[in-house]
């Protein structure tokens, strides 16, 4: 397929001048420069987040989910980033910020999006944990974020976006490039890689679908690792979660990637089991 380079370039500076899109709510602007700014501190996010109490009732929760883990109760923004760290914090407010700051109201239902985000966060922290071979913390995050190219495709082009993904799963991508010159994945990596997530996230967001084609640029390089995770919980959430117009077929390497994990059968549905068992508390987080 021919890729148009200047529509493609016309994208990549759009995402890259996210924050100056006159469509996205201050807060947002103001979370996203707080991560843009190198010399930013956790102080800065910290009091960002506090006056939007929506955004910071939201982290707290997350923080405090039980599927998390933590043994200590989070009460406020503060704690949350003596917690779980200020990448965790960020990466959190960013996509709280993205998915329930978005301005479209057309019908895509972007509750259903935020819905299956936490979703795959979930499970990929389960497989991460599972395996071995990633951290549950940098599972989680970016199976939270590995569809925000989505939140963002629409938040740009609004119901045409919605137009390109209600055909369905089969040949996604090159009909999101062509019509606005890059995929979801793209779109996604590039906001990611801008807002200096980490490197294995940014990566694993460009290569969900596909993670075979994730190279690692040096040695010990986990990335693949990652995307790997991010793809199977994608392919695990999509298969569970029918109302959602879904976006990610097993890769053809699939099973390859399932044994290079060393899953079982047994283990996904264990997974499966603790994720439907773990229904209501996630419909909590975004319907808060
Ligand atoms: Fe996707
Ligand atoms: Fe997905």
């Amino acid at each position: 397929m021919d890729i148009d380079r200047n529509k493609q370039e016309r994208l990549r500076s759009i995402i890259e001048d996210f924050t100056s899109v006159s469509t996205i709510p201050v807060i947002l602007k103001k979370v996203l420069m707080v991560v843009e700014d190198e010399n930013s501190t956790a102080v800065d996010l910290e009091d960002i987040i506090k006056r939007d109490q929506s955004i910071a009732s939201r982290i707290v929760s997350v923080a405090n989910a039980p599927f998390y883990g933590r043994q200590r109760k989070v009460e406020s923004i503060s704690q949350a980033i003596f917690l779980l760290g200020f990448d965790m914090v960020k990466s959190l407010a960013i996509s709280v910020a993205v998915f329930s700051n978005i301005i479209y109201k057309g019908r895509y239902d972007i509750r259903a999006l935020w819905n299956h985000s936490f979703n795959v966060a979930i499970a990929s922290s389960l497989i991460a944990e599972k395996t071995g071979r990633a951290g549950m913390d940098s599972a989680f995050l970016a199976g939270l974020l590995h569809d925000i190219g989505r939140a963002i495709l629409l938040q740009i082009f609004g119901d045409a976006y919605f137009d390109v993904s209600a055909s369905g799963p089969e040949g996604l991508l090159e009909r999101e490039e062509v019509a606005f010159g890059a995929p979801h994945t793209l779109t996604g990596a590039w906001f990611a890689d801008k807002n200096k997530l980490p490197e294995s996230c940014v990566k694993s967001i460009n290569f969900h679908h596909e993670p075979e084609r994730c190279l690692p640029d040096k040695p010990g390089d986990k990335c693949r690792a990652l995307a790997q995770i991010i793809h199977i919980a994608d392919v695990l959430v999509t298969t569970d979660n029918k109302g959602y117009e879904h976006d990610c077929l097993p890769s053809p390497e699939y099973d390859g990637i399932l044994k290079t994990t060393g899953l079982k059968e047994e283990d996904i549905a264990e997974i499966q089991k603790r994720l439907d068992s773990m229904k209501e508390e996630v419909r909590n987080f975004y319907f808060l």
